[in-house]
Parts: C-alpha cells; structure tokens; sequence
C-alpha cells in the first residue's frame, strides 16, 4: 500500500526492516515537480526491485543564494499522486528540519568532478546534492538507486561518491525524456514563457548537429564549440553559460574526439537556466 512517509526515523525503520527481510529497494530521488522523466525512473525501479521508495525534498543545501529555490514549484498532492501511479510504494517527504535538524553541520564533498562545469557555475551546488544524497541514502538503504543522464554531471557525482564511500549500493542512469520537439523535460521548464519555450528546442537542436558534424567526420573540438555557440546565439532569449565537449569519465575539456564523448551544455533562456547533454560515440 502507497504510504507518504515524512520521518527520518520512520523511514529509517521502515527500510532497515525491508533490508532484514531482504527485499530489494529501488530509489529515486527527487525534487517533486515531478514530470514523465522522473516517472520513467520510478517505472524502471519497479521492474527491478521489491519495494520503490521517491524522495521528494527540495534541498535548499544545492540552491545558491541567488537561485530558484523559493520559487521551485512544489505541487505536492500531485506529485504525491504521479509518484504512486508511476509504481512508488513509499514517498518520503521530509521537512528541512527534519533532514537537517538544529546544529546540522556535516557535508559531503566530491572534489575534482564536481568542482567543473556545473559545480564552477554553481560554486556549492554538488555539496549541498553530495550530502543530501548521502543521508538520502543512509536513511532509504536503497539496493539500486535511479538518476537521469539529463543531470550527466550530477550522476558521475553520485557514482564517483557511491565508490569512494564503499555503499553497497548499484546505480542505473537512465535516458533524458524529451518533449516531442526534443526539449529535455525539467521541473524548471515551467518557468519559461511560450515564446522562450519555443527558443528552448535551440539546446537539443544544436546538440543534434554537432552529434550529426562528428558523424560526418568532425574530429576537432574547436569548430563543433564554435559552431554550437553561434547556433545557440541565433536565439534572442539564449545567453551561454558554457558549451563543452569532454571525456565522458572525468569530464576534461577534449580537443581531438575518439571514443567516446558528451557534449555538455548550459544555457540562460530568458531568466531560467537550462542544461542538457549528449553522449556520442565517434567512429
Ligand atoms: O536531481 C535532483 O532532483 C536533485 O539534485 C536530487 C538528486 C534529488 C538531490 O536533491
């Protein structure tokens, strides 16, 4: 039976006694806000596990002072109710008091990996997920635990942090779910407007061509970042954070392609910030 659970405690209970029976449990942690990506992760725990515990804790340790967290839309009852039809037994949706209780101090850092690209445009940002995550973990015990490659940067954080802990733990990275236009699906695309959500498409339509360029031969770094910048600054609304193609492991900057490589981006639309990736296999 679906039970909302907003203890630390309680939940604690709950999972220790799944884990004494030795039931496998799938997690997915979340913001809320919840869209069909997060319900593709919930749908992918429930085939593979016993028990599927959601997280819904909008963790103002991973906002910056000047970012959305007030204004982060917290939908709860539907939420709630997306998360039980998407195949969650136990939503657990704790208060910040209840994570981080009075003379909280501890943090979890993983320092070269989230140090680049997101973690230098948002200086903090993978402690506050670090260490939410960590606790979220401790707390749901979980056998598997369920990220999107939409936060590909996010997700080698949380591996990188999974083995230097020694959790016994798996960890599955599934697809970015797109809109049919190919916009990646993100709590935060509720803030644009209808002409800034048309200009949007640019992030994954510049991905595309530069996936289709090495396709096609490309081999050099310089002119596919370059190609991307001037495409992504034919929209109006579009202000580049940063456009990168790394070594998909460790994220270093790459300037001749092989193997593989992801193509990270980061992008202003107006006043919501935006980011997306690919990973492309280079012949
Ligand atoms: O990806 C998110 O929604 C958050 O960063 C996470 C992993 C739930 C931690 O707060």
């Amino acid at each position: 039976m679906f039970q909302i659970i907003r203890s630390a405690r309680r939940m604690a209970a709950t999972a220790e006694r799944l884990r004494l029976r030795r039931k496998r449990i799938g997690f997915v942690p979340t913001m809320g806000a919840l869209h069909e990506g997060h319900c593709s992760l919930i749908r992918a725990a429930r085939a593979k596990n016993d028990v599927v515990i959601a997280s819904l804790f909008v963790n103002p340790l991973q906002f910056g002072p000047h970012e959305d967290f007030r204004r982060y839309p917290r939908p709860f009852r539907k939420d709630a109710q997306m998360a039980r039809a998407a195949g969650a037994d136990v939503l657990f949706a704790p208060s910040a008091k209840e994570l981080y209780p009075e003379g909280f101090q501890t943090s979890v850092e993983v320092e070269k990996l989230g140090r680049r690209w997101e973690g230098a445009s948002r200086p903090g940002h993978f402690r506050g997920v670090a260490t939410v995550v960590a606790l979220l973990f401790e707390i749901t015990r979980p056998t598997c635990a369920y990220f999107g490659q939409k936060d590909y940067q996010q997700a080698l954080v949380i591996q990188r942090l999974i083995a230097d802990l020694h959790l016994p733990i798996k960890m599955a990275i599934l697809p970015t779910v797109r809109e049919p236009d190919g916009l990646a699906m993100s709590s935060r695309n509720a803030y644009l407007t209808a002409d800034q959500r048309r200009q949007a498409t640019v992030l994954f339509e510049v991905l595309r061509w530069a996936q289709a360029e090495i396709r096609s031969g490309q081999r050099q770094a310089a002119p596919l970042i370059e190609g991307m910048r001037r495409r992504l600054s034919e929209a109006p609304a579009a202000r580049i954070d940063y456009v990168a193609i790394v070594e998909p492991r460790h994220l270093e900057p790459v300037w001749r392609l092989r193997g593989r490589v992801a193509l990270l981006l980061a992008v202003w639309i107006g006043a919501t910030r935006l980011i997306d990736n690919l990973l492309v296999d280079v012949r």
